[in-house]
């Protein structure tokens, strides 16, 4: 996973690398590391941990040049320690890695054979050797690393600078994305457009198995065969503004709060509020002739798409699969001629979804993405892509993207059941109305915040949470947990509440929280009875209800926390920001690192 930046300029390298980095560390924060080239030899600054540390190692020991490159580190091989801290390498050239070289032990093993002494148990180190090696039998640094490209497998991006060769920065991409930036008389490398953003507009994006050698005006491309190609340049949108907290004290809180114009704003671009109708862009498949959809997406985009199903089977009446992209790329499913598939993914880079949606694509299926990256790698390389608005989210817990995510959605399943003519004209009416009223009472559910938070004093002395759902709100329960475990580190688990009485119940004592999304409808005496159940056995309910559902609730409820009146059908969206916040303030209750929890990051780019 991890985030790797080069810089070929004309003033000192660092700072513009560490402001880079800075904007890569949704990648990874295990460790960070600058390398650059000082009166021809090669200097590393490395430490272990957020940036700040580097930040500090930097202070105390600064360092110049005008050529460099510089990495934030997710941990896959070797402790996140400094010494593992990129870059790596030797006297001669040092290497930036993001991805896994998966036959690093066999070249390893052959390097040592020819006298190469290892520093670390990373996979990268064994690709700077190679190049090193190469070195040492006597190839030129452009030969040294078209060789050793040739010899690794795995999907990775590598930038490297080499000793003597002021001016010279070559990068390669086999599976994870790389940009490469065109200044005046700079070039520059980054994982992606955002973090070259503040140094340049003007991007080119290598293709799939290219390698790029870069020196102060010019970028030479090559693909695969080692031909000279030609890289289309673009103007890149991404905003070089910095993203700050404002008043907030987290990312993640600033986040929460944006709920009512992230939603308001990605509602606009597919609902006709006058009319009360759902104009979709066109779609890359025909919604009336196709015999399947199938959803794919990782961590809270796969919950968000969870709903999905629910929504596109109602309204569309279209059978849905809907599985995490780790399982469906192995599993091998058998796909229908003329087929769709939905990704659905905040970034755009997860490799597991990216390498699903390459597997759907090869199979025939016309691939539909939503997605908050505009020039991310799944927009670009999906036959279609719907665009959440949801801006830049910083904290590593998705909360604003996974609600647009929704958002677009539910116009979706709008969309298809009009065009399939299972959803009449006034049902569509009567849904957009319920859609453009959740702008408005996402700012009422920010406004029980006083409460959430008492609710988060209790449940974050709990060990075990327990949160229930049925329906379209099954999801969302899952979520919730998902949400709590990740930033708060408490043991949670998402129920389908009818589940209950085949296993959960037996957790239930005094001491766990049993957090329930049961707001009036279809579904809420069903709901109300199995939490009923629990609080028979001691459970401690906490429910998210409305006005209607809250009296029945409140005879059993331990606490009842009372949303607007959202309609079953935008419920999820509603649903979705009170657990949010609750894992928010439980963490911050408990002291956690909000918006870095430790282990995780923001774009999982290795699967
Ligand atoms: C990580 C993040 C999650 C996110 C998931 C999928 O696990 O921490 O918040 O839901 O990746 O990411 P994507 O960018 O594809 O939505």
């Amino acid at each position: 996973m991890c985030g790797i930046v080069g810089v070929v300029g004309r003033e000192a390298a660092a700072p513009r690398i560490f402001e880079a980095l800075k904007r890569l560390e949704y990648r990874g924060y295990d460790s960070a590391g600058i390398a650059t080239l000082v009166e021809g030899r090669i200097e590393r600054r490395r430490a272990e941990g957020k940036l700040d540390r580097l930040a500090a190692v930097l202070a105390a020991e600064p360092l110049p040049g005008t050529l460099g490159i510089g990495h934030t580190r997710w941990a896959t091989h070797g402790a996140p320690t400094t010494r593992n801290a990129h870059p790596h390498g030797t006297a001669r050239v040092v290497v930036v890695h993001n991805g896994i070289i998966e036959n690093h032990a066999e070249l390893r093993a052959e390097l040592e054979a020819k006298g190469q002494v290892f520093e670390t148990e990373t996979d990268t180190e064994t690709f700077a050797r190679l190049v090193d090696q190469h070195l040492l039998e006597g190839m030129g640094a452009e030969e040294a690393a078209a060789a050793a490209l040739k010899r690794v497998h795995g999907a990775f991006a590598l930038a490297m600078i080499f000793a003597g060769r002021e001016g010279l920065l070559i990068c390669a991409r086999q599976g994870a994305p790389l940009a490469v930036g065109f200044g005046e008389g700079e070039m520059y490398v980054g994982s992606d457009a955002l973090a070259l953003a503040p140094l340049t507009r003007r991007i080119a994006y290598l293709e799939e198995g290219d390698h790029a050698i870069l020196d102060h005006g010019t970028v030479r491309f090559f693909d695969a065969e080692g031909r000279p190609v030609q890289r289309a340049v673009r103007e890149t949108s991404v905003s070089g503004a910095p993203t700050g907290k404002g008043n907030y004290r987290h990312f993640m809180e600033k986040e929460l709060h944006e709920h009512p114009v992230v939603l308001g704003d990605t509602l606009a671009q597919y609902l006709e509020p006058a009319q009360r109708r759902v104009v979709l862009p066109a779609l890359p498949f025909d919604a009336r002739a196709i015999p399947r959809l199938t959803i794919t997406a990782c961590g809270s985009a796969f919950l968000a798409g969870l709903v999905g199903r629910y929504w596109i089977e109602q309204l569309a009446r279209i059978p849905v699969d809907a599985d995490v992209a780790s399982e469906l790329r192995y599993r091998d499913p058998p796909l229908p001629e003329g087929g769709a598939a939905l990704l659905v993914s905040q970034s755009g880079e997860t490799a597991d979804t990216l390498a699903a949606m390459k597997l759907l694509r090869a199979r025939g299926q016309s691939c539909l993405a939503i997605v908050n990256v505009a020039e991310s790698s799944m927009a670009r390389e999906a036959d279609a892509a719907l665009l959440t608005v949801a801006g830049p989210e910083i904290g590593v817990a998705s909360t604003k993207a996974f609600t647009a995510q929704l958002a677009v959605l539910a116009g979706l399943a709008i969309g298809m059941g009009r065009a399939r003519g299972t959803v009449s004209e006034a049902e569509e009416a009567r849904l957009t109305a319920e859609l453009l009223e959740v702008p408005a009472h996402a700012a009422e559910v920010l406004e029980r915040d006083a409460e959430i938070r008492a609710m988060a004093a209790q449940v974050a002395k709990a060990r075990d949470v327990l949160f229930l759902g049925r329906g379209n709100l099954y999801p969302i329960a899952l979520e919730g947990a998902l949400k709590l475990k990740e930033i708060s580190y408490i043991h949670a688990e998402g129920y389908a509440a009818g589940e209950m009485k085949h296993g959960p119940i037996a957790l239930i004592d005094d001491q766990v929280p049993v957090i329930s999304l049961c707001p009036s409808g279809p579904l809420f005496e069903k709901t109300a009875s199995n939490l009923q159940e629990a609080a028979a056995r001691g459970g401690r309910i906490m429910a998210f209800t409305d006005a209607e559902g809250a009296p029945a609730l409140s005879r059993f409820a331990e606490r009842v926390v009372v949303l607007p009146h959202a309609g079953a059908f935008a419920a999820p969206i509603l649903h979705a920001i009170p657990v949010q916040l609750l894992a928010y303030h439980v963490a911050v209750l408990k002291g956690t690192d909000v918006d870095q929890p430790r282990n995780l990051a923001k774009s999982v780019t290795v699967e």
